[in-house]
């Protein structure tokens, strides 16, 4: 695929846009965009669950559709490849009664060289309500914000956020265990390529709960060190390093397997894939080291009898569907919360007037 970024090279989200604290704290100024979990504080991530408890009711219809969105132009732009995100969303917005364009690399003007901003700038010609963004740029989501009106959702960029991966995955663990605070939440994987892992950690964190990671030492952060608990200077502090996978999973009410990115990950990450399923893979074995009721996640998509066994992913623990069903609900609240500010999002419905 051709880069489709020529005016800024890669650079961390931190670069592209530093928050100041008010934009972060300041629950009552209405959100236009959505790039990641810090972004949210736990007021706001509580509105956008019990939003999206009413928006899974409508998905429950006979007729899956309200006019909550109509006249609202959406326009989905995917730069890698997706298959549960994009379609949730492109389903989100037309339950909502939103016009939504799909947009991929491959098949739009990015292909013959025009540039992010040159894209950004003719969709933004075509007045457009939301932008719905993955790309495989940290950061590229807060450099279109720059050159659009429309409200910007971030749908993974780069190793930085999946916001609304986290969002989805906070409703399905609240939709079992019903308080999120003081829960335990094992993450096992590519944690230093995983934006589901960044955003996770910092969602469940800030829902109150207690996290564990861990992965092999070639696949953590540079200053993180297995074995230690981080401070707050690493922005996740408390947060646990596991020496291994069976100390991580201990006692846990939540075991989330994370995909290997082998896409993203330099040579030399891993021995090979056999012995990284035989030391870190979630399998029965592993499972029955956590709660006995404990839930068992993954993202998706999957390589099964890698990080995960096909025994465990499609096992009684395993929520992994739900988080996909549960991605259309979270991603209408989301788009709702956005593209119609002011208006009231209840449980039980949506102001469909
Ligand atoms: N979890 C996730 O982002 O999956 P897709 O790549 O299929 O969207």
């Amino acid at each position: 695929m051709a880069n489709p970024i020529t005016t800024i090279d890669a650079g961390t989200a931190t670069d592209i846009a530093p928050k100041t604290p008010s934009e972060v704290e300041s629950p009552s100024v209405p959100r236009r965009h959505l790039f990641d979990m810090d972004d949210l504080t736990a007021a706001e991530i509580t509105d956008l669950l019990d939003s999206a408890e009413g928006m899974r009711e409508i998905t429950t219809r006979d007729i899956r559709k309200t006019p909550a969105l109509r006249g609202k132009t959406i326009i989905t732009m995917f730069f890698e490849n997706s298959t549960r995100t994009r379609v949730s969303f492109e389903q989100a917005g037309k339950i909502l009664g939103a016009d939504v364009i799909n947009i991929t690399a491959s098949a739009s003007s990015v292909s013959k060289g025009e540039s992010l901003l040159n894209t950004v700038k003719t969709l933004q010609a075509m007045q457009i309500d939301a932008l719905v963004v993955r790309h495989p740029h940290s950061g590229a989501p807060y450099f279109i914000s720059n050159h659009t009106d429309a409200s910007v959702v971030n749908a993974g960029d780069g190793t930085h956020a999946h916001p609304t991966q986290s969002l989805l995955d906070l409703f399905t663990v609240r939709n079992h265990v019903g308080d999120i605070a003081g829960k335990k939440i094992a993450i096992v994987g590519d944690v230093l390529y995983s934006r589901v892992a960044r955003s996770d950690i910092m969602a469940f964190q800030k829902m109150g709960a207690e996290v564990v990671v861990s992965c092999p030492n070639t696949l953590l952060p540079d200053e993180w060190q297995l074995g230690s608990t981080l401070d707050a200077s690493t922005g996740f502090g408390g947060l646990k390093l596991a020496r291994n996978v069976d100390e991580a999973v201990d006692g846990v009410d939540v075991v989330m397997a994370l995909r290997i990115q082998q896409e993203r990950q330099e040579a030399g990450h891993l021995p090979n894939l056999r012995e990284y399923s035989d030391r870190w893979g979630i399998n029965t074995k592993r499972m029955a080291l956590a709660n006995d009721d404990a839930l068992l996640m993954h993202p998706g998509p999957m390589n099964e009898g890698v990080e995960i066994s096909s025994e465990v992913a499609h096992g009684v623990q395993s929520v992994v569907e739900e988080q996909v069903q549960n991605g259309v609900a979270v991603r209408m609240a989301v788009l709702y919360t956005l593209c119609a500010p002011g208006k009231s999002v209840r449980v039980g419905g949506v102001d469909e007037g």
